[in-house]
């Protein structure tokens, strides 16, 4: 099978690869995914053994438009309809009841399954090229900060990746808003540029925080988003210069990064500040976090968690 005649020769191989259970990377707007077909478990498992990432820890389904969304639910709740009419395509996961197309592997054998309509042009085109869903996770080693560039993705998972597709560096910069609309009010799992206000909004009901614990959501770990350096979090600039002054006394390579309260800004940068902190081998980086509004509190989030003890 190819795709559709006049689609661009790296999607046309892209589809080829998918169909024969290869590991395409493509965009999107959140950050670089790892795709491989959901309906193979055996090229779902590579997506695994790639990341080196425990099997359990489920992964999000991509799908071309929400019209496809029911083929992969076996019940869509009114709250994730109308979510997802709002917002996608767009950086927003729903979590729902899977169907019985779901393969264990992509679910780590949960009930639910992740589905996601990214808007990337790329990532568009290769959806529709290739008919069907596309099981990705994000393109990183696992418990590494996600890609925001296809440069990223090289430099994480080279030769094991069957193609990169390049569509420049990603605009958000941080990984999708997740909503478990099984729960009743619906439950925000991960921040992303989907904020809890706008959920409540489109969704009708006020959308309640999650306790976002390993036992909602397995890859949801303290430690994670981690650069090698260690991650202190002070509350301003002041600060963060006395800080860095103590570690420095202390022989210890050290930055600030203390970007300014865009928290859109600090999105679409956080990932390649953090793998810059690492290429230049700091032990420490001292951080001032953005206000906790719009983006912000998807940064923070990061944050923290690249803070947390490992
Ligand atoms: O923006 C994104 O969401 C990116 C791009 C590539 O779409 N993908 C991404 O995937 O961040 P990943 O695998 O790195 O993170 C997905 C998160 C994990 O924490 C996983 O545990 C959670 O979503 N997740 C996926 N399906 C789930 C399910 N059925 N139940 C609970 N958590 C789930
Ligand atoms: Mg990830």
């Amino acid at each position: 099978m190819t795709a559709a005649a006049g689609e661009a020769p790296d999607i046309d191989e892209a589809v080829e690869r998918l169909r024969a259970g290869g590991l395409v990377a493509f965009p999107t707007e959140t950050v670089y995914g790892l795709g491989a077909d959901a309906r193979q478990a055996a090229a779902v498992e590579r997506i695994f053994a790639v990341k080196r990432r425990p099997l359990g820890h489920p992964l999000i389904v991509h799908l071309p438009d929400a019209a496809a969304l029911d083929g992969w639910a076996a019940h869509v709740p009114g709250t994730a309809r109308r979510l997802a009419e709002a917002h996608w395509p767009g950086p927003l996961t729903l979590l729902v009841e899977r169907s019985g197309r779901v393969p264990d592997i992509v679910t780590g054998g949960r009930p639910t399954v992740g589905v996601r309509v990214p808007a990337h042009p790329l990532a568009q085109r290769l959806l529709r090229a290739f008919d069907g869903g596309l099981a990705a996770p994000s393109a990183n080693r696992f418990g590494k900060v996600s890609p925001t560039t296809a440069a990223h993705v090289r430099a994480d998972l080279g030769a094991d990746v069957d193609l990169i597709l390049d569509g420049g560096p990603c605009a958000i910069g941080v990984e999708s808003t997740i909503v478990d609309c099984t729960s009743d009010p619906p439950t925000l799992l991960r921040h992303g540029a989907v904020t809890i206000e706008e959920l409540s909004a489109t969704a009708g009901v006020a959308v309640i925080e999650g306790t976002a614990g390993p036992s909602r959501a397995p890859g949801m770990l303290e430690s994670h988003y981690a650069p090698a350096a260690a991650v202190e979090l002070v509350s301003d600039g002041v600060a963060a210069a006395a800080r860095a002054a103590v570690v420095r006394a202390e022989g210890r390579s050290v930055d600030v990064l203390d970007p300014g309260p865009d928290g859109a800004a600090y999105a679409r940068h956080l990932y390649e500040w953090l793998r810059e902190a690492d290429a230049r081998g700091l032990e420490v980086l001292v951080v001032v976090p953005p206000p906790d509004t719009g983006l912000g509190a998807a940064v923070n989030e990061r944050l923290r968690k690249a803070a947390a003890p490992r």
